[in-house]
């Protein structure tokens, strides 16, 4: 096993795929979290999160006890030599990024540190965060009368829920943010098996890796904001959107990737990170109208959606009841935050519809997070079971076992004949064949 011990600090969806990869790749890695049940699960040998591949990756590095998990995180950052700190940095009310947790990890590590040690901000924070965080954890030595040496380094992460261990595993690139070259070797150290995969290393100065990630997520949430604006025209015109993305795509200054029209995007990154983009632009005296646009147009586009919906109820929706299929804001992941269907589900439930929902792995995370007065859904079994008795179905997310219903089934169980397609994963033709009302988006 490499002598090298690592710690990771948070086991969300990135904290835990890090810490876990880490340890595939032959390193000792503690992985905390300030809460008590996440880590009892993991302990007792259960996966918090919804992640394909993540079991058999934490089976094998646990069998080989090279994994622990702990809730205990100033010992963790005595034992360690490198940190990772993977806290999340949710959006506050004005959408710049809360940055408390790393503010407290920052903290722990100032109170507990005695020998050099790699500091590395992982999770997503605005630039000048990694200088923050050296600030705090010098003060913290300042008042224990300490002198001990580290290094802050930023280390954006880039991996996609639902497919975060292999991007862990096989990244376009790793970005190292640092002065300290002692760090930046170290940091070699840490990636060095996928120098096997000739993955590239971008080394540079903490700012600029913090604002790559920024500048990164920004601008595929703009490709995508692009086309469902251009899709929005596209029904206006009578225009097909999806002959114009794949043309669009086949320039290959374009290129194809990102540019599908949908409900509008989610997850716990394009939306709060593109807002953050904007505060930060603000805060620095930049203007961002661009990102901007695409943080306003994100928000229509969720809300358009419900519209449409309404729209062909003739505007009331009131005792209709509409099965959805998808919560999660995109396929393969458990992860609901800032998904269309928490926009979409209460503005049908407000305007009074009943709605019936399934999800292959979102239900309890939708649950959670949808308050009181939005909850009255009914979760049902799978996919039929939600348009059993339904006027309409609305396909949210493009899990595959949406993919290819059996339409006369789905007649068969429904009362009415609406199909909101919003991934645009069915053909209308075949679709509507099957004697359904259709609708995609931007077709
Ligand atoms: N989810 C993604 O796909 C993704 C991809 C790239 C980057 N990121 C970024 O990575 C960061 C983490 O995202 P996530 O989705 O893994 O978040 P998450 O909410 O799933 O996990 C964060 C974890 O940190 C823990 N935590 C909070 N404060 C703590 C503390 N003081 N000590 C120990 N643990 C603490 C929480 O309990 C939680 O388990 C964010 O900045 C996010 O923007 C996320």
């Amino acid at each position: 096993m490499n002598s090298m011990k690592i710690g990771v600090i948070g086991t969300g969806y990135v904290g835990l795929v890090s810490g876990l990869c880490l340890a595939d790749f032959g390193f000792s890695v503690t992985c905390g979290d300030i809460d008590v049940s996440k880590i009892e699960r993991l302990n007792s040998g259960e996966i918090p999160i919804y992640e394909p591949g993540l079991k058999s990756v934490f089976d094998r590095v646990t069998e080989l006890g090279r994994v622990t998990f702990t809730t205990k995180i100033d010992t963790l950052v005595r034992d360690s030599d490198v940190i990772f700190i993977c806290v999340g940095t949710p959006p506050k009310e004005d959408g710049s990024a809360d940055l408390k947790y790393v503010w407290q990890v920052a903290e722990t590590i100032g109170k507990n540190l005695e020998t050099y040690k790699v500091i590395v901000d992982k999770s997503t924070v605005p630039v000048g965060t990694a200088r923050k965080v050296y600030d705090i954890i010098r003060s913290q030595l300042a008042e224990r009368n300490m002198d001990a040496a580290f290094d802050v380094v930023s280390n954006p992460e880039f991996l996609r829920e639902g497919k975060a261990v292999h991007d862990f595993t096989h990244p376009d690139r790793i970005v190292i943010g640092s002065d300290s070259e002692r760090a930046c070797e170290i940091m070699k150290k840490v990636y060095s098996p996928l120098k096997l995969n000739e993955v590239p290393f971008v080394l540079t100065n903490p700012e600029t890796a913090e604002l790559i990630k920024y500048a990164s997520n920004a601008f595929l949430a703009t490709k995508i904001g692009f086309i469902n604006e251009i899709a929005n025209l596209c029904e206006a015109v009578g225009a097909d959107v999806h002959k114009v993305a794949k043309s669009m795509g086949m320039d290959g200054r374009i290129s194809s990737k990102f540019l599908h029209p949908g409900p509008g995007f989610g997850g716990s990154c394009f939306p709060k990170d593109t807002m953050a983009l904007v505060n930060m632009a603000r805060e620095n005296g930049v203007d961002s109208l661009v990102v901007s646009a695409v943080v306003d147009s994100n928000i229509r586009q969720k809300v358009r959606m419900a519209e449409k919906i309404k729209k062909a109820f003739g505007g009331d929706v009131a005792g209709k009841q509409i099965a959805i299929l998808g919560l999660s804001f995109k396929p393969e992941t458990d992860d609901v935050r800032e998904s269309p269907a928490l926009v979409i589900i209460p503005e049908l439930l407000h305007r009074g519809a009943l709605v019936h929902a399934y999800d292959p792995q979102g239900i309890g995370e939708t649950k959670k997070a949808l308050t009181e007065s939005d909850a009255d859904i009914l979760y049902t079994a799978d996919e039929y079971d939600a348009c059993k008795g339904a006027d309409a179905v609305v396909i949210l997310t493009d899990w595959n076992q949406f993919r290819r219903l059996d339409l006369q089934r789905l007649k068969d169980l429904m009362k009415g004949n609406r199909f909101f397609d919003f991934r645009n994963i069915y053909d209308r033709e075949e679709v509507e064949g099957m004697g359904f009302y259709y609708e995609g988006v931007g077709r």
